[in-house]
């Protein structure tokens, strides 16, 4: 059996990290034309490198929870192809041990030379007047995926998502494309589609399945029954 997950924020969501659209979302008290954009940073890189120097600081004391860890369980014994598609910029995935990761809008804790392209392991905080150890020029930012820039690894993510026999949509809104549109690209290749969040997502039209709950729950429960299908489909 293929499987491919796609996660957004609402599965770190009790790791401490906050999410962008719920009540005290990221995006109620940010706008995203200001700090989450290419023009945001040409205008006013204090301000971004403040926002996001604040979500590296969060993301320093979190940790995994159990829907991470029962994620990484999937991977580890379904026994088939198996990719982790994340919205998410924390490393929180990888930490909980899933080895098939693809972070389509970037990683927090890395850094990226706007000038020559560069990419090294970010500090803690980053500046402005930051240059970059390669060719010395401040363009320096975090190597996120901004509003208006191409998400990361399309083409490989659209292949699995066709190949897919089960999708998974995780803790997303299901508000930005290209990602939103996924669920739906699997249901008309023939994958059985199942969405997991609070509430329902605004593509929730494209899933088989609605579980709502917590990810710390309903994932790991989700986990074990989807395993226990998996062995009973290879007798
Ligand atoms: P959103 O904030 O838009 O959506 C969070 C989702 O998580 C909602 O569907 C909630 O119902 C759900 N949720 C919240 N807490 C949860 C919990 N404990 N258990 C399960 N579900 C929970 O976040 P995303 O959809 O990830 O992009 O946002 C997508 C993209 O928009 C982000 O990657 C980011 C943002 O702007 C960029 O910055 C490019």
């Amino acid at each position: 059996m293929n499987i491919v997950i796609l996660t957004g924020a609402g599965i770190s969501a009790e790791s401490g990290l906050g999410t962008f659209r719920d009540k005290d979302g990221l995006w109620t008290r940010y706008r995203i034309e200001d700090v989450a954009t290419p023009e945001a940073y040409a205008r006013n890189p204090a301000l971004v490198h403040e926002f996001y120097n604040l979500r590296r600081q969060g993301l320093r004391t979190a940790v995994p929870n159990a829907a991470h860890f029962a994620l990484a369980e999937l991977e580890r014994r379904h026994g088939g192809d198996f990719l982790l598609v994340t919205q998410n910029v924390d490393d929180l995935h990888q930490r909980a041990g899933s080895q098939n990761v693809l972070a389509m809008h970037g990683e927090l804790q890395n850094a990226l030379c706007a000038g020559c392209g560069h990419v090294w392991s970010a500090p803690d905080l980053m500046f402005a007047e930051d240059r970059c150890a390669r060719c010395d020029v401040n363009l320096c930012r975090p190597d996120l995926v901004w509003f208006g820039e191409d998400v990361r690894f399309l083409d490989q993510i659209i292949e699995a998502t066709e190949k897919a026999d089960l999708f998974a949509l995780i803790g997303t809104s299901g508000n930005v494309h290209p990602a939103a549109g996924l669920m739906a690209l699997a249901w008309e290749s023939g994958a059985a589609t199942v969405e997991i969040n609070l509430e329902p997502s605004a593509v929730a039209s494209a899933a088989d399945r609605v579980i709502l709950g917590r990810a710390t729950e309903v994932v790991p429960v989700w986990v074990d029954e989807t395993l226990t299908n998996a062995v009973r489909l290879r007798k």
